[in-house]
């Protein structure tokens, strides 16, 4: 099958979240299991910085794309015939290279950007000629895609969509002019992109692709009830029967211990491979003035600071999560709040608490590969993929009971041994401690069981095989 994949990141060109780690696993999952993919993304100034990965790169022509009033420049770059994902790439400097190259989204014209994007992929497929089985979009960016597909392109009407909700909480809500002024819609397509009062894009992607998918089964039943919707909960009800939810998986070759290039030293899950991960700790606590103790438990925090990360149950009890005698590497930015958090509890407790707040996925890896503990205590997470890096690298997850951290995180039993980390139900800053305090007195008092659990995480594949086959199931069922 032919498969477009369309997302506004992909490593490994650019990526600022999990979203981008998926759209460079899904596609190659696929791919390897037969199929022809592409990846579109926009050419943003940073990838354009990057001379060795232009020159790698062909222009094929350019094109104008339409916006309401706009004719706007649209340059089509991409990685060529052999490449199986291969990259597409929308050029437009006016969009997409901004005075602060890095920062790809949070403009006062991020709409109006994507929607460039959105109709600029459509452009492409009439431009190079190419017409995908289905295109597979994602988020709010490319929310627009099966509207504009549906409105603009009867000549596309074979094409089958599926959207992809990696986050609800981000919706791309727009003024009502936006349908007019940048769209170019009339006032009936106006009012099924319309949703409390203003133009909201995932609710038009909701009702308008061919299917909806969600990262992990637990969140596509999440988004149904209030809590989680973010507001979208009545329409998810609408379309229930075309929501699906399908868990991610990681990259198992590019989150693999025994090669990861940043680590200290590599290592696996045999007797002698947990001695190297024991080395990986010693070297993690003195490059981040830790003190150098093997057997204190070190429990890791990596992802972005924000509340729905759980950050403030952790603020909550910081004194007593320390008093567990545990040492705590927090690696992110975010919430300045909570970067302040972590700076000052890594000044109360010097040499037991690191504050790193910058995001380096080296440095993510030799906290990984150094950690004992794994911390996410997310108030939502619709799938998360920290949590299984983690798993693969023998930290033990303790998480609460959310979304894809339920379901790649069962509770471990202490009876049989089952499971996987340390879970707690309530979004509750006390049923976070009990759940850290159970996994640091297991790490304690049965160290034997807590090797065993490291290790059988360590080889449970969190791969894409399984999901794949679940997308390749949608697809067909789609297609007929
Ligand atoms: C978003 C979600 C995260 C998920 C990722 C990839 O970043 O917040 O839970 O793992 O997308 O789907």
């Amino acid at each position: 099958m032919k498969i477009l994949f369309a997302a506004s990141e992909a490593a490994p060109y650019i990526k600022t979240g999990g979203l981008g780690d998926v759209a460079y696993a899904l596609p190659r999952a696929l791919a390897e299991a037969g199929h022809e993919v592409k990846i579109i993304l926009p050419l943003y100034g940073v990838i354009k910085q990057n001379k060795a990965r232009m020159d790698a790169l062909t222009f094929v022509e350019d094109v104008r794309t339409p916006l309401a009033w706009r004719s706007q420049y649209t340059g089509i770059y991409r990685e060529g015939e052999g490449h199986n994902p291969e990259y597409i790439f929308i050029d437009n400097e006016y969009y997409f290279t901004r005075s602060d190259g890095y920062a790809i989204y949070g403009d006062y014209d991020d709409g109006e950007k994507f929607a460039f994007f959105s109709r600029a992929i459509l452009e492409t497929l009439q431009a190079i000629g190419y017409i995908p089985d289905m295109i597979h979009c994602n988020d709010w960016q490319t929310a627009l895609v099966p509207i504009l597909l549906k409105r603009f392109y009867p000549q596309y009407q074979g094409i089958r969509t599926v959207y992809t909700i990696h986050n609800i909480e981000y919706q791309g809500k727009m003024p009502r002019d936006f349908a007019f002024d940048v769209l170019g819609l009339g006032e009936n397509d106006a009012n099924a992109l319309t949703y409390e009062g203003c133009i909201n894009l995932m609710k038009g992607a909701i009702v308008t692709a061919d299917a909806v998918t969600t990262v992990s089964e637990t969140y596509a039943d999440e988004i149904l009830t209030e809590y989680y919707a973010h507001g979208l909960h009545y329409i998810l009800r609408d379309c229930r029967d075309k929501l699906l939810g399908i868990v991610n998986g990681i990259d198992m070759e590019l989150f693999d211990p025994a090669a990861d290039p940043a680590l200290f030293m590599n290592y696996n899950s045999t007797v002698a491979g947990l001695k190297g991960k024991a080395r990986n700790k010693l070297f993690l606590q003195e490059e981040l003035g830790l003190r150098p103790e093997a057997d204190v438990p070190l429990v890791a925090m990596v992802g972005r600071l924000v509340s729905h990360k759980g950050l403030d149950l952790v603020e909550h009890v910081i004194d007593d999560l320390m008093a567990t005698g545990i040492q705590l590497v927090i690696l992110g930015t975010g919430e300045a709040r909570f970067e302040e958090m972590a700076r000052q509890a890594a000044e109360r407790y010097p040499g037991r608490v690191s504050a790193n707040i910058l995001f380096d996925s080296k440095l993510a890896s030799r906290i990984y590969a150094g950690a004992d503990l794994f911390l996410m205590p997310s108030k939502s997470e619709p799938c998360g993929l920290a949590q299984m890096v983690a798993m693969r690298y023998g930290a033990l997850p303790i998480v609460r009971e959310t979304g894809g951290l339920k379901d790649t995180v069962p509770a471990y039993d202490p009876t049989d041994g089952s499971g996987r980390g340390f879970t707690f139900v309530d979004y509750n800053a006390h049923e976070m401690l009990y759940a850290v305090e159970r996994a640091v007195s297991l790490y304690r008092d049965d160290r034997k069981a807590f090797i065993a659990l490291q290790k059988r995480n360590m080889k449970t594949n969190f791969g894409w095989t399984s999901s794949v086959k679940k997308y390749e199931r949608l697809y067909k069922k789609l297609k007929r």
